[in-house]
């Protein structure tokens, strides 16, 4: 298997992001929300919603012929229509996501670092993300450096400071 590689995510990346979406919200074996309603929902629409608007940045992995495997993005949210992830204004929040069969080979966190990376070099001093609590991606966001800054029912709010 070759080597995926990674590239800046552009426009046509849109209908990837929000299958990437959907398996971020799919993140359990159990869940398994259709695309269509994923997408319906005007809170979870919202984090691809118009992409790629300014602001927006991430990165896509791609296998050896460039099929997409694996994204993450950052995007600002107003506090009128926050994330599920806001804490300021000015934050961007990150949503990331690997394709199934790609996953446990090293990608997300890949796509994580060079993210983190970015989103440094476009002047962002904190990002943050939501996480369900029992997701195992909450352990690989801890260990990049992410700190918890909310708790509730079953998810949580992490914030990376970027420094
Ligand atoms: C979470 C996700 C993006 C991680 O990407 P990945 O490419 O599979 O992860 P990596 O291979 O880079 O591994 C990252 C860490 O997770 C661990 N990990 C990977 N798969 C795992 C699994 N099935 N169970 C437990 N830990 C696992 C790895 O061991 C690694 O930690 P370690 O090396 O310190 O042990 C990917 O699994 C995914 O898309 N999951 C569904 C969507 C999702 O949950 N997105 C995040 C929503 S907040």
């Amino acid at each position: 298997m070759a080597t995926p590689r990674l590239r800046k995510a552009a426009r046509t990346d849109a209908r990837f992001l929000g299958d990437m979406l959907v398996e971020a919200l799919n993140w359990a074996p159990s869940r398994s929300i259709a695309r269509v309603d994923a997408l319906a929902d005007p809170v979870v629409a919202r984090y691809i919603e118009g992409w790629k608007r300014p602001g927006d940045a991430g990165m896509v992995a791609v296998d050896a012929a460039g099929t997409p495997i694996g994204a993450c993005w950052y995007r600002l949210f107003p506090e009128h229509s926050p994330g599920f992830g806001f804490v300021a204004p000015g934050v961007p929040e990150l949503t990331l996501g690997v394709a199934g069969v790609w996953r446990a080979q090293g990608i997300g966190r890949e796509l994580l670092r060079a993210v983190l990376v970015q989103a440094r070099r476009n002047g962002h001093t904190r990002i943050s993300l939501s996480v369900d609590r029992a997701n195992f991606a909450a352990k690989l966001y801890v260990a990049e450096g992410f700190v918890v800054v909310r708790r509730n029912e079953n998810s949580m709010v992490m914030v990376r400071i970027l420094s």
